[in-house]
């Protein structure tokens, strides 16, 4: 292979083939070629005065990107060695030249400097060339150790790989269904799964015990930086177990993957309860690379006559809640600010009231924004929050989800902004204790925070009748960096319960039972206690690999609109095709018109 050889090699004859990666005529009888292939780089020299006639036409023909096999001897360099490549002590003399492939002028070359010049839409296009690139090569390895990695780890823990099927049933996961037409049942529809969830639960009913699977999960929803429609899980399910089980299994696989992988020892991996981290830090899935943290102010801004913090109060649930941002004066701008405010505003806050402490003046130390609001309570907030000279107090003020959620997503941009986050830290945490369920605001109605499998707390279950909004789940979710790297839950295995749940989420007997009517059967007929877990692999890879670009960990991705621009998809397919199945296609017209 073109990364192999090395001086101890000198005076053997070999063959390598791989791509040309530069070809250089230096005109003093004399071509060199960087030849590549997956493991690396290889200099050839061609001595044309030394070599056959044909041999020197050919070496002339020779192009970026051509697939050649070259054979000859494998001397020292005759100038200085290059360290920067592993095989630079070394060249190899060219005697046999055979052109595999030729290339046409090629409209991007796999070099990581060009990479960045070039657009992402292009090297989509052109991925067959982009893949040559080193980083894409390792990015792909570094996915395939991990999938090694995964294997090896549950297979030695007991777990069976069971493929799960494709065309399927609608799954719980709540997210759009890619829908496939039936040609032998016309006008009935299978829908690609958004996780083979229902079937990893019956194959614990089918007593496996132990299962995982490396599977893709297709959900029609936007692509985005860390999304696509089509993912891959790694999904597994466990017999017999409780939240400890799953979330101890889980964290030995993470520590082995962070050993294997980076040499960290990732120690315990500490856990905090949903209602903590909303709390302190205005999301589920908290970046825990940089402190600052949420302050719950509505016991000292119900002092105020602010009407923004009192009306908020008012409402149920209604909180204020106060981010520092230290030395904020020195550090923010104005532009900063209108920023976090309309940042505020996308998650539903209507404004941003800040305001900044110098610890002098006539407003008990606040100057600006809403300093004269503040001044009766002036000592006692910044005594609360233990503020210093300089800082900057921006507080969100409604009911406590928004008001913390938009905190929460002003908080990450203060630390994108002031560089808080440390790049080079690993920071894992699991997420539990969450709700069952919560209101959607539009309908009223309850949903699940999971899925509707998961299962109560075991001493929880009463509180499904009593309050169901109280009511804490058996799920818990991985938090790495910032991001939810994966997601699981005990399951309810109880008929009973999954009615209820059902019914709670406003799904009818017979809603139920068309949608999952099979697992409801399935689950009269002796259902272990079960749970699971499922990690996104695309995820996993981007941390392992410092992207926070998806696409770079897939090798055939699609673009933020969905689409594949190497092979051109989606696209029309014939006439035939739809009237074998079926199917009209709503004339433009037509379709403007039912809208
Ligand atoms: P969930 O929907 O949380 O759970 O998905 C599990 C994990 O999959 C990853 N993920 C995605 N990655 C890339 N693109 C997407 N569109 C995408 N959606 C999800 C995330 C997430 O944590 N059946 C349950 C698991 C279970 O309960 O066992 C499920 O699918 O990293």
């Amino acid at each position: 292979m073109c990364g192999e050889l090395r001086d101890t090699d000198a005076g053997s004859q070999v063959t390598v083939s791989g791509w040309i990666a530069t070809y250089r005529d230096q005109g003093k009888g004399l071509i060199f070629l960087d030849l590549r292939d997956r493991t690396g780089i290889t200099q050839v020299v061609f001595d044309l005065e030394d070599v056959a006639e044909d041999l020197v036409t050919q070496a002339k023909s020779l192009r970026r990107e051509f697939v050649v096999s070259i054979t000859g001897m494998v001397r020292e360099r005759e100038g200085k060695a290059n360290h920067k490549l592993a095989t630079g002590a070394i060249e190899v003399r060219a005697d046999e030249l055979e052109v595999l492939s030729r290339s046409d002028n090629p409209p991007i070359l796999p070099d990581e400097h060009e990479a960045e010049k070039i657009s992402e839409d292009i090297r989509l296009k052109y991925r067959y060339i982009d893949l040559r690139r080193k980083r894409m090569q390792d990015i792909l390895t570094t996915r395939h150790r991990i999938t090694q990695l995964t294997r090896s780890f549950f297979g030695e823990n007991g777990f069976i790989e069971v493929e799960t099927p494709l065309l399927i049933k609608p799954t719980p996961e709540g997210a759009r269904d890619f829908i496939v037409p039936s040609r032998v049942k016309p006008g009935s529809w299978y829908v690609l799964p958004q996780s083979p969830q229902i079937f990893k639960q019956i194959l614990m009913i089918g007593g496996l015990d132990r299962y995982m699977q490396i599977c893709k999960c297709l959900r029609d929803e936007d692509p985005r930086a860390d999304r696509q429609a089509e993912f891959t899980q790694i999904d597994l399910e466990m017999s017999f177990v409780d939240r400890d089980d799953v979330m101890n299994m889980t964290s030995s696989f993470v520590r082995l993957l962070f050993k294997e992988l980076r040499g960290i020892e990732v120690g315990l991996i500490p856990t905090m309860s949903y209602a903590d981290a909303m709390s302190r830090f205005g999301s589920d899935r908290p970046d825990l690379r940089f402190d600052l943290e949420l302050h719950d102010a509505t016991n000292l801004a119900s002092k105020t006559e602010f009407r923004v913090f009192t009306e908020a109060i008012g409402l149920t649930d209604g909180v204020v809640k106060a981010l520092v941002v230290p030395n904020g004066v020195d550090k923010l701008t104005r532009k900063n600010l209108d920023g976090y405010g309309e940042i505020a505003k996308t998650y539903g806050a209507g404004g941003l009231p800040t305001s900044k402490y110098t610890g002098q003046g006539e407003h008990g130390g606040f100057e600006t924004g809403i300093a004269k609001f503040l001044a009766p309570i002036a000592g006692e907030l910044s005594k609360e929050l233990s503020l210093n000279e300089g800082d900057i107090v921006i507080f969100t003020a409604d009911r406590s989800n928004i008001a913390n959620t938009a905190l929460g997503q002003v908080r990450l941009q203060i630390g994108r902004d002031l560089d808080l986050i440390d790049e080079s830290q690993f920071k894992l945490l699991w997420v539990v204790d969450f709700p069952m369920f919560e209101r959607d605001e539009e309908t009223g109605h309850w949903t699940s925070l999971h899925h509707p499998f998961t299962a109560p707390m075991p001493d929880q279950v009463g509180v499904l009748d009593s309050d169901p909004g109280a009511c804490i789940s058996a799920g818990y979710d991985l938090v790495i960096n910032g991001s939810e790297a994966a997601g699981g839950s005990i399951r309810i295995h109880d008929q009973d319960i999954q009615t209820k749940v059902f019914s709670l989420l406003g799904l009818t007997p017979e809603d139920a039972s068309t949608k999952f009517g099979f697992l409801l059967e399935a689950l009269k007929y002796g259902a272990p206690p079960h749970g699971g877990i499922a990690f996104g692999l695309d995820r996993l890879t981007m941390l392992f690999c410092d992207t926070d670009n998806i696409r770079d960990v897939i090798a055939f991705p699609k673009t933020g609109s969905g689409l594949d621009l190497m092979s051109d998809a989606p696209g029309p397919v014939d006439h035939d095709q739809l009237e074998e199945l079926q199917i009209a296609l709503l004339e433009p017209e037509a379709n403007s018109a039912n809208c």
